[in-house]
């Protein structure tokens, strides 16, 4: 029988947390029947006990025929594009794993569009995180299989559905056996630094779910699809903020009269960091031992909302994040003066880093796809396009802000990270320009559209999530209560 979600799973939650529901009915009541719908028997189990997930578990497959939404496939659906950008580039398989998240959905979108044949695998469990937090994105975000829906009767492609948890080794190989990816996109993680910061349970869920999801993606490819190229996610924040230039992945070192290319030293700053520079390890030991290919994409803050794929529709819309938990610099900033809250600078500000338009977080996860890495090659690109500090951030957004007739203040908060606040940074962001990239850079009218996305969803802010809840010295071995 095909379990739906959470339906033969015992979900302990300490007693802090708020009861989650909304998930299980959402999918119950929208279940797809046009899609490949797969869960595994109990995906949020790793949640709550990590050391006691079950190893495997019955995998449940439905392979659904008949098509039972309300909207019909228009009558030109590649009309909603201009035909230029339609053609398909390849017809490539490829597995957006975290589909359903930020960069993710916008991906999956954009791969669809440009003619790749795509299957999103995400477990939902980021928006389990919302619930048991209380918090929520500042755009309303249709369910997973709306989503779908709505772009198959927008353009007439197909997405294929599997829902489940990639440190499922069962579940996973039978999505690999099922869907025979050509490229698997590797998004599927739990990102936030001070989520992984919370207390015990946390961080060791996170280092759990991303890094054995990591291992799993590599045995799997490994056991079922050998030639499949693996675009991984990971962060810049890998790097942390070495006082010489960041190169792109490696570093070519003398020592005591002797030279060799070395991986770059890595110096990560919460257990989330860490989770990647370990996943980074794995990846890079796998390309060695087995001949496995893989792209690792050391992304930057990515910032924005609208791509041109999730404007058509706003049952398309992508999720945007402000609260002090999964919110990032800019996007915070952004929504922060469109509800007339002053801008939360931690510490000094001076903090720099590498940032990126959602935009092109599609593009360059298109242009590693489309540019796979050699057989046993571990390729890694640094992926942002310009570099900022959060004080030079704050003044942008001020500024745009005054444009628009808001007045917009900015107040200095102490710092909830363990981080340095004026540092040397300069990290380089090359290769995937050399493949093509055609950056948006960070521009008036682009804060303009941000401000005023943040202003027309304001209604939504929950103002007690804006300010840092997390703190790295403060750390905890209990749960945390969450306020009500
Ligand atoms: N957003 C940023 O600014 C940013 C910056 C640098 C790197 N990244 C990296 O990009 C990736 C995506 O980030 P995002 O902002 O889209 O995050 P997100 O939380 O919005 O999306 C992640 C998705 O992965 C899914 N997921 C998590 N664990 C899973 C599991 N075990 N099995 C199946 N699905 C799982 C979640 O349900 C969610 O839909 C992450 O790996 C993150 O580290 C993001």
């Amino acid at each position: 029988m095909a379990h739906l979600l959470s339906t033969s799973c015992t979900l302990k939650i300490s007693s802090g947390y708020k009861p989650y529901s909304r998930l299980t009915q959402d999918s119950v009541a929208s279940f797809p029947t046009s899609f490949t719908f797969q869960t595994s028997k109990s995906p949020f189990k790793s949640l709550v006990l990590p050391g006691e997930r079950s190893g495997g578990g019955n995998c449940n497959i439905v392979q659904a025929t008949t098509i039972s939404s309300s909207r019909e496939a228009s009558k030109n659906p590649s009309s909603v594009f201009d035909q230029s950008s339609t053609e398909p580039s390849k017809s490539q398989k490829v597995m957006v794993i975290g589909g359903d998240g930020y960069c993710g959905w916008a991906t999956a979108l954009h791969l669809s569009k440009k003619g790749y044949e795509v299957a999103i695998v995400d477990s939902l469990v980021r928006r389990l995180f919302d619930h048991q937090l209380g918090i929520d994105s500042l755009t309303p975000i249709a369910s997973i299989h709306n989503r779908i829906r709505c772009w198959k009767s927008l353009t007439g492609k197909n997405i294929e559905l599997y829902i489940g948890d990639i440190c499922d080794f069962e579940f996973l190989s039978e999505s690999f056996k099922s869907f025979e990816p050509d490229a698997v996109v590797h998004f599927g993680e739990q990102r936030s630094a001070p989520y992984s910061m919370i207390d015990r349970s946390r961080a060791v869920f996170t280092q759990h779910n991303n890094v054995i999801g990591t291992l799993n993606v590599l045995f799997a490819i490994k056991e079922f699809r050998e030639q499949c190229h693996l675009v991984k996610l990971g962060t810049m924040g890998e790097y942390g903020t070495p006082n010489i230039d960041i190169e792109e992945g490696y570093i070519t070192i003398t020592h005591n009269g002797r030279t060799d290319t070395l991986p770059y030293p890595k110096q990560a700053s919460s257990f989330y960091h860490l989770s990647k520079v370990h996943d980074s390890h794995n990846i890079a030991f796998t390309c060695k031992a087995w001949g496995i290919r893989a792209t690792d994409l050391n992304q930057g803050v990515v910032y924005g909302v609208k791509t041109e794929e999730t404007d058509l529709h706003e049952e398309l819309s992508n999720r945007l994040d402000y609260d002090g938990v999964f919110g990032t610099a800019l996007n915070r900033f952004c929504v922060q003066a469109a509800v007339g809250h002053p801008l939360t600078v931690y510490g000094k500000g001076g903090q720099t880093r590498g940032y990126l338009d959602i935009r092109d977080t599609v593009q360059c996860v298109e242009l590693a796809i489309a540019n796979p890495a050699k057989p046993g090659e571990f390729r890694v690109f640094n992926q942002f396009t310009e570099q900022f500090s959060v004080n030079e951030l704050a003044a942008l957004v001020t500024k745009a802000g005054n444009k628009l007739g808001i007045e917009v203040k900015t107040t200095s908060v102490p710092n909830p990270r363990v981080e340095a606040e004026e540092h040397y940074y300069n990290a380089k962001h090359t290769k995937l320009i050399e493949l093509g990239l055609k950056p948006h850079l960070l521009s008036d009218s682009l804060l303009d559209s941000l401000l005023n996305f943040a202003i027309k969803y304001k209604d939504r802010v929950d103002t007690k999530q804006i300010m840092p809840s997390v703190s790295w010295k403060k750390i905890g071995v209990k749960p945390k209560t969450v306020a009500a």
